[in-house]
């Protein structure tokens, strides 16, 4: 099967990435052509390098507005021509143009179950509105922050000894499965967006995808 070039965009740690490193196995659909990072200091350079994978640092601090770093993005991405685009803990917000450029091939992770907790700081306002299940979500990018349509989902029991970081570390291990399935998906053709529908094999998805904490 010929794999889909994807390019991944990172901020920090990358676990996500290494997930789906890990998961680009010589069978895998999809192949990661290029790791781009907007912080010099991101650990993920470091598992992309380690991988072979190409690098690119564009830091959003050298360029005067949104646009003109979103400009600069979308050419260095289209430079490797990717058919997806995965935001894997990329935290700079993508403005109109760039979203609307990447339309249908852009997904995000997201560390709570949306569209609750948009934003930042979701494991903490989990605790404080006393969720007892808490999670991740796969979404595509729509022009609306956070709030593009669903695909998966990955759920987890919260304890009462919780605290933010303990919860934040059960959840990366949901989003370590939810993610590389859900580009596993798209990359064999199986997920599409149409308007603002996700088709799954076809068929309107009606609700995400769920992998419960059970
Ligand atoms: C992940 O929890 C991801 O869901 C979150 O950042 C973390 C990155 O971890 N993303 C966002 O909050 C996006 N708004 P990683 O660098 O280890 O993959």
């Amino acid at each position: 099967m010929p794999k889909i070039p994807l390019v991944a965009m990172i901020s920090g740690n990358g676990s996500n990435l290494q997930a789906l490193i890990d998961a680009a196995t010589e069978d895998a659909p999809f192949r990661i052509a290029a790791v781009i990072s907007n912080r010099a200091d991101a650990f993920g350079l470091e598992r992309a390098q380690r991988a072979g994978i190409e690098t690119r640092i564009l830091d959003h601090r050298e360029y005067p507005d949104r646009e003109s770093y979103d400009r600069a993005l979308m050419a260095a991405i289209d430079g490797f021509s990717p058919e997806l685009l995965v935001l894997a803990g990329f935290m700079r917000i993508l403005g109109e143009g760039f979203v609307r450029h990447y339309r249908g091939r852009l997904l995000n992770i997201h560390p709570s179950l949306l569209p609750k907790f948009k934003g930042l700081g979701t494991h903490r306002r989990a605790l404080e509105a006393g969720e007892q299940i808490h999670g991740a979500s796969v979404h595509f990018v729509t022009e609306e922050l956070d709030g593009g349509p669903v695909i998966m989902q990955g759920e987890v029991a919260v304890r009462p000894e919780d605290t933010a970081e303990l919860l934040a570390s059960r959840v990366l291990k949901r989003e370590h499965i939810i993610y590389p399935l859900t580009v596993r998906w798209f990359a064999e053709g199986r997920l599409r967006l149409e308007e603002a529908k996700i088709l799954l094999d076809g068929q309107p998805l009606a609700r995400p995808v769920v992998f419960d904490y059970r």
